[in-house]
């Protein structure tokens, strides 16, 4: 399993207060976004899934949805949301090929390092079938730091991200950019983007 462990832990530490501050997740106008490109039935995989909620509303709307997270806090909470299969997994352990109509990678990637995205993008590449939906949300700016908490975080211009998205195979579809506070409290700029495989 690939992860920042101290990222991890306080994600394990502190899966209460980060369900409670997004408790509202469902609503997300990116989910609607990407749940409005994907085929009836879809199969979708919620990649850093966190306590659940989005990948409970995408279960509730039709989908099959599999779910992982390396927090095994939050594991324990989206295993609450009934009819969803999560893993305790990190973004490295993804293997699958040719299984997914969607890839929802909502403020997860993140937190891996820069030099790390590329491997990641190119499984997730691999993980969905030619013209799979891929949805990515990522904070904006420069450099890799610690935030407040002590989770580790990487920043990304958008055209940088856009050539990462080019590289590994994917057509950017879509992209909205906005500002918004996290579990730490800040308000960050961020970018999510939708691309087609
Ligand atoms: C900001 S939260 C986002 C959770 C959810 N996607 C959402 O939008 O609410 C980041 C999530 O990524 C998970 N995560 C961080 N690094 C990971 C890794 N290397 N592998 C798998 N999950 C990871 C964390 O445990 C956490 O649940």
């Amino acid at each position: 399993m690939s992860k920042d462990e101290a990222t991890i832990a306080v994600y394990d530490a502190r899966a209460d207060d980060y369900a409670n501050a997004f408790a509202d997740a469902a609503d997300d106008p990116a989910l609607k976004r990407f749940m409005g490109r994907l085929p009836r039935g879809a199969a979708v995989l919620d990649l850093g899934c966190g306590p659940g909620t989005q990948a409970a509303a995408m279960q509730a709307r039709g989908f099959q949805v599999t779910a992982t997270d390396a927090s095994a806090a939050m594991v324990v909470k989206a295993r609450a949301h009934q009819g969803v299969i999560v893993r305790q997994a990190g973004f490295g352990d993804l293997g699958d090929h040719n299984v997914y109509d969607g890839v929802w990678a909502n403020f997860s990637l993140l937190h891996v390092a820069r030099a790390d995205l590329a491997g990641h993008l190119s499984r997730i590449a691999a993980a969905l079938k030619l013209g799979g939906v891929f949805h990515i949300g990522m904070k904006t700016g420069e450099g890799e730091h610690g935030d407040q908490l002590g989770r580790f975080y990487t920043y990304y211009s958008i055209a940088e991200l856009r050539d990462h998205l080019g590289a590994a195979g994917f057509e950017v579809i879509e992209e909205v950019e906005g500002e918004g506070a996290g579990l730490a409290g800040t308000v960050d700029p961020w970018v999510e983007m939708l691309a087609r495989r």
